[in-house]
């Protein structure tokens, strides 16, 4: 769309993920195209980044040809538009949740890939990076929509390699897992609290981790093809099994400097608010995504079991030191 910048469009771009990669991408010399149905979040972020906001609704064929339209070359696409509604088992499932999951993360991404496929592969140097999860690659309880709909999209995403060898389209698969975005607050449907326990008492990866990750793989050389990248934060091992564990520390190296006055403020507080019944340590929403990326987080040592309304309950608080196994709970997590 500029002269001098090759165009990437980002499909919900209006928040979370979305939003932090346009950022990224505009700050690695993209000239950005941002698409979602909230216009008003879409023209807040493309004036921050000179980009362009066009409205997109993926799960209607109209508007993805549309805004196809309005996008006449496309270097890189990044499919991210998605997300979950719901958390029931497969025996009282919701068909309409379902179909919203499939509708948004499936058709969705096959539509605006079909719609924009011709312009990646016309500019000579195509990229499609496709926003999965770790739910793409194994199952979960009360999950089955949503883990359903990652395992087909990511299918799609991943049959594209084959089919577009010898194109000049390289195809990158993001499979992040605990992020904290709207992403809870959509599948819980507005309900915060709910949405904000699947977060509390650990640090979840930020939007912008993985913008991080998205524009490295977008800024290889074009013969480099980083097929697949799954990230997850420490805490988390499995999508059900994560820690509020021992104290950690989370730095990026830049900002090592004030971490130890950071700790000395976060510490205590975190620490005394632990105890059988209560909902525990600060809420990760309550800290500042740079709070969240230099400081020690969580209490002294903790056992944090989570239920299905996405409450938790501290089950032990034990001593300063780390246990010598790192206490593990189960909750379903993206
Ligand atoms: N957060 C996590 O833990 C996590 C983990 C793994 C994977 N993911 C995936 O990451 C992607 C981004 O999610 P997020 O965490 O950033 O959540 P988010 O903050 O809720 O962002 C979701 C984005 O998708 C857009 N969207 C939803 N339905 C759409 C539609 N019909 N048409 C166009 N855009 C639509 C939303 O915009 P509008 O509502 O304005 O349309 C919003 O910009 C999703 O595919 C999600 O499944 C998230």
């Amino acid at each position: 769309m500029t002269a001098d910048r090759p165009t990437a469009v980002v499909t919900g771009a209006s928040s979370g993920i979305g939003a932090a990669t346009a950022r990224a991408l505009s700050a690695a010399g993209f000239h950005v195209v941002l698409g979602a149905r909230r216009t008003d979040r879409l023209a807040e972020v493309a004036a921050e980044i000179d980009g362009t906001a066009v409205r997109l609704d993926v799960t209607d064929a109209a508007s993805v040809a549309a805004f196809a339209a309005a996008v006449p070359e496309c270097r890189l696409l990044v499919n991210n538009a998605g997300g979950a509604k719901g958390m029931e088992p497969v025996a009282e499932a919701d068909e309409d949740a379902w179909r919203w999951m499939f509708e948004t993360n499936v058709i969705g991404t096959l539509r605006v890939t079909k719609a924009l496929l011709p312009a990646l592969i016309a500019s000579g140097d195509g990229h499609i990076v496709t926003v999965t999860s770790i739910a793409a690659l194994e199952p979960y309880d009360n999950g089955a929509g949503y883990t359903g709909a990652k395992h087909a999209q990511a299918m799609l995403h991943r049959t594209l390699r084959g089919e577009l060898l010898g194109q000049p389209v390289r195809l990158t698969e993001i499979l992040p897992g605990m992020v904290e975005t709207e992403f809870s607050l959509v599948r819980f449907d507005g309900d915060a609290e709910r949405a904000d326990g699947v977060y509390r008492g650990l640090t979840p990866l930020t939007a912008d981790d993985v913008a991080d990750v998205i524009a490295f793989a977008a800024t290889r050389p074009s013969h480099v093809n980083l097929d697949q990248i799954v990230m997850k934060p420490r805490a988390q091992a499995l999508t059900r099994h994560v820690t509020a564990g021992p104290p950690h520390t989370v730095a990026r190296i830049p900002q090592m400097v004030g971490l130890a006055r950071k700790s000395a403020q976060n510490a205590a507080p975190r620490s005394s608010t632990a105890s059988a019944g209560s909902t525990g340590a600060t809420s990760a929403t309550d800290r500042k995504p740079a709070d969240r990326n230099a400081s020690t987080i969580g209490p002294a040592s903790q056992n944090v079991a989570r239920n299905e309304t996405g409450g938790s309950t501290w089950a032990t608080t034990a001593s300063a030191r780390p246990p010598s196994k790192t206490p593990s709970v189960v909750w379903v997590r993206p």
